[in-house]
């Protein structure tokens, strides 16, 4: 297996403030990597570090197999780097935006126009191709931006907080774009303080907090850290909650939890199909109207919350996929502290 970044002991000071204290990752080529963590936490300063624009303090690096301090002509020769922070140029149009980077990074008049084309079409931005940049949308902006991340056709890409800000349906669209890149082969190393994000887009991710790494896996692996699937019981109304606790009681492993106002059990089962319809028949047994039988596992805003005993900040994030087990879900990773 390739290795395309690998990074040991990173660490950086800002005067006497330790943004990063010995961060180590490694990716492999042609894989996406998600560094998840709240703001400050060191995400940006990291990903600066591996694109040779801060020198680190401590430890070492290598990006596409060239060290980051001493050969940094060579890893730029090979990334492309996007961010929260626009590169591109307001008053020119995307297409001079476009050709003027190639052009920088010698595709040539010729080859800079016909990639400009290129990346164009493929980010959906032919219509406005000949429009000043600052007329664009947010979501037009960010597709700009990583096209021209792109232009000189990068092994390595780097993406930090790539849709920060992003309406969900722009942000679905710059998703679908990355995954294209890492169909063709590119290695992304991506930052994202949102969970569905890293869920969506990471073959593996790194948590770090204070300049720390505070658990690394897939996704699966980070959610089963947290527990073990639960079921989840809705009532049709409360006057059945204590018959069927009763009866869930004697399927389950662990004393069943109930929140009264929602009439909801959440109960932990053996494993299995068996102990789900142990659970389906004591609940039918009862007589009580189910309104809800579904087996719920732990989110990533779970993981979040057990690794840092902080909320993730989704609030704004007008997510689509904050369904109503979500609450449940905090309330259980608040139990299991
Ligand atoms: N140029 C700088 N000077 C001083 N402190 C900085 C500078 N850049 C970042 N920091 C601090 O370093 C920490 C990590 O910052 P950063 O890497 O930008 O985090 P993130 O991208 O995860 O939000 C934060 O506490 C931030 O305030
Ligand atoms: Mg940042």
């Amino acid at each position: 297996m390739d290795i395309a970044i690998q990074a040991s002991g990173l660490g950086k000071r800002y005067g006497d403030h330790q943004a990063l204290a010995g961060v180590d990752l490694e990716v492999a080529a042609g894989t996406v990597l998600g560094l998840l963590g709240p703001n400050g936490a060191g995400k940006t300063t990291t990903v600066r570090m591996l694109a040779t624009l801060l020198e680190p303090d401590s430890g070492r690096a290598t990006v596409a197999g060239f060290d980051i301090v001493r050969q940094q002509r060579e890893v730029r020769r090979r990334i492309g780097l996007a961010g929260q922070y626009a590169a591109v140029d307001g008053l020119l149009t995307g297409r001079e935006n476009l050709e003027l980077l190639g052009t920088l990074l010698h595709l040539g008049r010729k080859g800079a126009r016909s990639r400009a084309s290129e990346l164009l079409a493929r980010f959906e931005l032919e219509g406005a191709a000949e429009k000043p940049v600052q007329t664009y949308s947010g979501g037009m902006r960010r597709r700009l931006d990583l096209a021209s991340a792109l232009i000189a056709a990068p092994s390595v890409l780097f993406l930090d907080e790539p849709t920060t800000g992003l309406d969900p349906a722009s942000r679905q669209v710059l998703w679908q774009m990355v995954r294209e890149q890492v169909g063709q082969g590119v290695t992304v190393l991506l930052t994202t303080q949102y969970l569905e994000e890293a869920d969506f887009l990471a073959d593996r991710i790194l948590v770090i907090d204070k300049g720390q790494v505070l658990a690394e896996g897939t996704p699966d692996e980070l959610k089963r850290k947290v527990g073990e699937e639960w079921l989840e019981v809705g009532l049709a109304d409360a006057d059945g909650l204590e018959a069927a606790l009763a009866a869930l009681a004697k399927v389950a492993v662990a004393s069943p939890t109930v929140d009264r106002a929602s009439r909801r059990i959440s109960v932990q089962l053996a494993d299995g199909m068996g102990a789900i319809t142990a659970a389906a028949a004591a609940l039918e047994g009862t007589g009580v109207e189910v309104v809800d039988f579904a087996l719920r596992r732990p989110s990533l805003d779970d993981v979040f919350f057990h690794l840092t005993g902080r909320e993730t900040d989704q609030g704004q994030d007008a997510s689509d996929a904050s369904d109503a087990s979500a609450t449940t879900h905090d309330k259980r990773a608040k139990e299991n502290q």
